[in-house]
């Protein structure tokens, strides 16, 4: 479902302008992020799409039909809402927070629950949490438990304000992959908020940058934001660590792996003058063996150097670039997707494909 913003104001009563004439269209089935300091007015901005605030002038469109000729409660049930804390029924188990609005769309309690159970699923947690109660979970269970909620009635729009912004990044970078994922799979149309850069350009197709006062300071692909600002406020906003944040952004087409010499955990491996990666029985990186050290028969894990991060072969060029200054051998090492060495790349070879990249960070 297409939502277009046109020509959409918000001014409080009594208060300023929280949203001044923001014109933009998401596209069907693609997820979008508004991103700004607090105060800019992206909350106002989500919930003027569900009726939750009414515009002071301007309309919002759903696949062109103005939302202010739909019922509200028929328009909620059409969009999926997800907040931080995930706002979860604290007196309701889990599978009955996520059999609310089924239950609400007259579904039967049955099939409601057998739906709530197959969306535990899609979010990635175990039947048995189903009949805990919010509490019972961690940040990143409840907030998870919230997108199976906002997802019940399969809608075709989902509204997520800041959800990911109260769990630590760790368990924040899982969310955003298994939304991305989630994204891939079921093609919903999202308008996602974030007052965190990183998080915009990485969950988004478009990145809507807004500032205080409501206006619309840029809106296109994160590739576009970052390596093209239209002015100092969003250059100053996407910050200085653009140029290596745009390397996800560029294909590492033109990255060959080069082959590299390894030894299997178990064998014994002699000597050598040279950095060796040390494998398992999948081929899978385990360690560097350094040169010149000398192993008392079978190699085991204790006789390694711990190995910087995994470059996963196809994917972006900041990943690669990582893995290579991240490796104690200065030698990034690439894997298939199960995991098993391919080979390995120099930061310098990675820097020869940037440079030679037509859409480099550099280029203007
Ligand atoms: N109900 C309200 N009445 C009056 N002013 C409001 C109301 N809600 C929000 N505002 C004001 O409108 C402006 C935009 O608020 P909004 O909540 O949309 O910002 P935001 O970008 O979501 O901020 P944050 O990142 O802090 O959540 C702010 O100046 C805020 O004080
Ligand atoms: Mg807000």
């Amino acid at each position: 479902m297409t939502i277009e913003f046109r020509g959409v104001t918000k001014r409080y009563e009594g208060g300023a302008v929280a949203v001044d004439d923001m014109s933009l269209t998401v596209p069907d089935g693609s997820m979008t992020v508004f991103v700004g300091p607090s105060g800019c007015g992206k909350t106002t901005s989500l919930r003027m799409v569900n009726r939750m605030v009414e515009p002071t002038d301007g309309e919002v469109l759903l696949d062109g039909r103005n939302v202010r000729d739909i019922d509200p409660a028929e328009l909620r049930r059409g969009i999926g809402y997800v907040i931080q804390h995930a706002g979860l029924f604290p007196h309701r188990t889990v599978l009955g927070n996520i059999a609310t609005v089924p239950l609400l769309s007259g579904w039967s309690r049955r099939a409601a629950r057998r739906r709530a159970g197959e969306l535990l699923d899609t979010v990635g947690l175990p039947a048995e949490l189903g009949s805990r109660y919010p509490a019972q979970l961690s940040g990143g269970q409840q907030q998870r438990v919230g997108v199976a909620r906002a997802l019940a009635a399969d809608p075709p729009v989902l509204l997520m304000d800041e959800p990911f912004s109260a769990v630590d990044p760790v368990v924040r970078e899982g969310l955003q992959d298994e939304l991305i994922d989630l994204q891939r799979r079921l093609g919903k149309t999202i308008v996602f908020v974030t007052h965190d850069i990183d998080e915009a350009v990485r969950l988004g197709d478009r990145v809507a940058v807004m500032r205080v006062g409501g206006r619309l300071a840029q809106y296109g692909t994160p590739s576009e934001v970052l390596r093209h600002p239209v002015d100092d406020f969003v250059a100053g906003f996407v910050g200085k660590d653009r140029g290596y944040r745009g390397l996800s952004f560029l294909s590492a087409d033109g990255l060959e792996p080069e082959e590299t010499a390894t030894v299997a955990i178990g064998s014994s491996p002699g000597t050598s003058d040279r950095w060796r990666l040390a494998v398992d029985d999948d081929h899978r990186p385990r360690g560097w063996l350094e040169p010149g050290s000398t192993v008392d028969g079978a190699l085991t894990e204790a006789d390694l150097v711990a190995g910087g991060s995994l470059y996963r072969r196809g994917t972006s060029l900041r990943g690669a670039l990582d893995a290579a200054l991240s490796s104690p051998a200065s030698l990034g090492v690439v894997v298939d997707d199960a995991g098993a060495v391919v080979g390995v790349v120099t930061s310098r070879h990675v820097l020869d494909v940037i440079e030679r990249h037509p859409e480099s960070v550099g280029a203007t």
